[in-house]
């Protein structure tokens, strides 16, 4: 049986962050899900249908998408149901900090209460530990380069949404 994992986030936009957890996770599942939520308590930016876009662009200059990763959207409810559906048994996350861990765990575990869905944390490469999509809006936003953080489609389409 092939082990199936989701990646869940706002990704508003992704991040070089972002890629490095789910390059990591595709290493590790057989098929990894990169899906992207509407959190409530987040203003977006970004649409969320271009997000995907901007993940699937991303992923496949790393030849990604297409071998085992998928990427898509999720806006039916619980993102346990989504797991269900596709078969997942692992939600996977990228903790930066101590932060990261405080502001993950209790959604590990009701996830965990809800469905049986085990959440897996990664730890990203430390060059990455101080990049967050809220960081590179605000940059982005006053003018400043983000192209350090984020992948080259996801620059260009920021520079382009700045002007
Ligand atoms: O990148 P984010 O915004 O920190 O991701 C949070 C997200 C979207 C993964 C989380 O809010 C979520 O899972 N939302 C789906 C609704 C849900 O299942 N909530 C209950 C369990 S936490």
């Amino acid at each position: 049986m092939s082990s199936v994992a989701v990646v869940p986030g706002s990704f508003d936009p992704i991040t070089l962050g972002h890629v490095d957890v789910i390059e990591r996770a595709a290493s590790i599942f057989d098929q990894v899900h990169v899906v992207v939520v509407h959190n409530p308590d987040k203003q977006a930016l970004i649409p969320i249908a271009h997000r995907v876009s901007l993940i699937e662009k991303s992923l496949e200059e790393r030849g990604l998408v297409g071998a085992n990763v998928v990427v898509t959207s999720w806006a039916m409810g619980l993102l346990v149901d989504y797991c269900t559906d596709v078969g997942a048994t692992a939600i996977v996350k990228g903790i930066r900090s101590q932060v990261d861990v405080a502001y993950e765990t209790p959604m590990a575990i009701v996830n965990r209460d809800l469905a049986g869905v085990e959440t897996i944390f990664l730890l990203p490469d430390p060059a990455h530990a101080h990049v967050s999509s809220s960081l590179v809006r605000q940059v982005s936003a006053l003018g400043g380069d983000v192209a350090p953080y984020v992948p080259a489609v996801v620059a260009r389409f920021l520079e382009r949404t700045a002007d």
